[in-house]
């Protein structure tokens, strides 16, 4: 492509960094640690809510396309509701409107909606509101794939339920186990864990899921893997008869039918994806030989606009190699993957997500449900294999009915893949043009 390099402009702190003609990175909304609103009887309390600044960019029909229905219409804890308008969250988005009834009637779901529409919402506020925080024992379970997104969601658990006393606690691979342990023996009322660790937990008696009611399944359809679904198939044995099943994701290929017909052939069923991709994410290829792929990357860095940017590798061995040359080329920049110390995943998806550095080179470890509003342009340094792992990759930018960019090497070798995810997804994926305009993605 054969434009300039950008190397060695000035950046943020003490390296280059890619993008530099671009805004500051935006922070990540840290609510005021001052004194929590006062509770009040009457309806003055909505009046003492700290709401963060509307955020007012530009959303999608992807999450606009409501009802119009307001979360109060639910007959919500008064101590939920503020969390929910605390987090920024004015009305509920199309997969929240579909779900709170029927979840808060006490029915089991299954529910396909789009990337970054909400989907954790629309579990974690009837488990919340179900729980009583007066009785100490575990109500609701939450199952993710990977340990980062278990962080983010118990995050999301915690800042919903910030007012309610609620207890909730992380277990997953990777960290210590004598620690949960020892974390069970106090006050918990809502688990978010992969299915592996809490599973080794209640077979060894200590996390009693004897009163937990209510389960939820993200990324439902990883979780039912062939690597997971036994896990899972066990886990479940542990939990009351009358069991509540919430099920969630994007994708959910044929292969889960088995599972849905056995464990809740009832369920009641949401299909929001009338066409499968964001309508805020423009879908590009540049059709490239393997040897050419980092001089493209460089000439994107250049070119874009970008906020922060996720690259995704098909291999760890791949996403280090890519990681090395990025820092050659002067660019600062983090990697993550699963064959990583735990600690070491753990600070990298920190300090990415406040924006200690614009991009992110990754396996599919961030693939799914990492949620983070910065990220604008996701490229595929490898192109996928599946269109369920190309949807979702894709939806890490564009969250929340935001605008985003997704980019696909692809090389000779990758044609038939490429032709056969827009065929799969209903999409066009066109050839990038000389220049796209930020302003369909920033
Ligand atoms: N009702 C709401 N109003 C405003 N923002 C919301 C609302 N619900 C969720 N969000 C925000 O939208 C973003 C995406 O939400 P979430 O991560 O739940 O999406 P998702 O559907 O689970 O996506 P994915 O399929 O990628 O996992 C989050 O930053 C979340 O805080
Ligand atoms: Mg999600």
């Amino acid at each position: 492509m054969g434009y300039p390099t950008g190397k060695g402009k000035a950046g943020m702190g003490a390296y280059p960094q890619i993008g530099v003609n671009t805004e500051p990175l935006p922070q990540r909304h840290v609510p005021p640690q001052a004194e929590q609103p006062a509770k009040t009887d009457d309806d003055d309390w909505k009046a003492h809510i700290r709401r963060p600044p509307p955020d007012e960019r530009f959303r999608t029909e992807d999450v606009t396309n409501t009802k119009g229905n307001d979360f109060e219409d639910y007959f919500l804890k008064r101590e939920l509701l503020m969390g929910i308008f605390e987090m920024g969250y004015e009305k509920p988005s199309p997969i929240q409107e579909e779900s709170l009834p029927v979840a808060l009637a006490g029915k089991s779901i299954l529910a396909r909606a789009k990337n970054g529409t909400g989907k954790t919402g629309a579990f974690v506020i009837p488990i919340l509101e179900k729980c009583n925080t007066t009785k100490n024992v575990i109500q609701g379970l939450i199952l993710v794939p990977t340990r980062e997104l278990a962080l983010q969601t118990s995050s999301v658990v915690k800042e919903i339920g910030k007012h309610m006393n609620v207890q909730c606690m992380v277990s997953t691979g990777g960290t210590s186990l004598r620690e949960d342990i020892m974390r069970l023996y106090n006050e918990v009322h809502v688990v978010v864990a992969t299915p592996g660790r809490v599973l080794d937990l209640a077979n060894k008696n200590v996390c009693n899921l004897k009163q937990c009611h209510m389960i939820a399944m993200d990324e439902a359809d990883k979780l039912l893997c062939p690597e997971f679904q036994p896990i899972i198939e066990d886990l479940i044995k542990f939990l009351p008869q009358e069991r509540q099943i919430l099920m969630y994701s994007a994708t959910f290929p044929m292969t889960i039918l088995d599972f849905k017909n056995r464990f809740m052939a009832e369920a009641h069923e949401i299909n929001l994806m009338d066409e499968l991709t964001l309508k805020g994410v423009s879908q590009y290829y540049a059709f490239v030989e393997e040897r050419q792929k980092v001089h493209c990357l460089n000439t994107l860095f250049a070119k874009l606009q970008i906020n922060q940017a996720i690259i995704f590798c098909n291999s760890v061995t791949r996403v280090e190699l890519l990681a090395k040359k990025i820092t050659e080329l002067g660019f600062s920049c983090f990697f993550i993957h699963s064959r990583m110390y735990q600690s070491h995943r753990n600070r990298v998806f920190h300090d990415f997500r406040n924006g200690a550095c614009r991009c992110l080179v990754s396996s599919d470890l961030f693939t799914r449900g990492i949620d983070i509003q910065s990220v604008n342009v996701v490229i595929n340094f490898d192109f996928p294999k599946n269109s369920e792992t190309y949807l979702h990759r894709i939806g890490r930018s564009g969250r929340f009915g935001h605008l985003g960019l997704g980019i696909n090497f692809v090389t000779y070798d990758d044609r038939f893949n490429l032709y056969r995810i827009e065929k799969e997804l209903g999409t066009e994926i066109q050839p990038i043009p000389p220049t796209i305009d930020p302003a369909t993605y920033t």
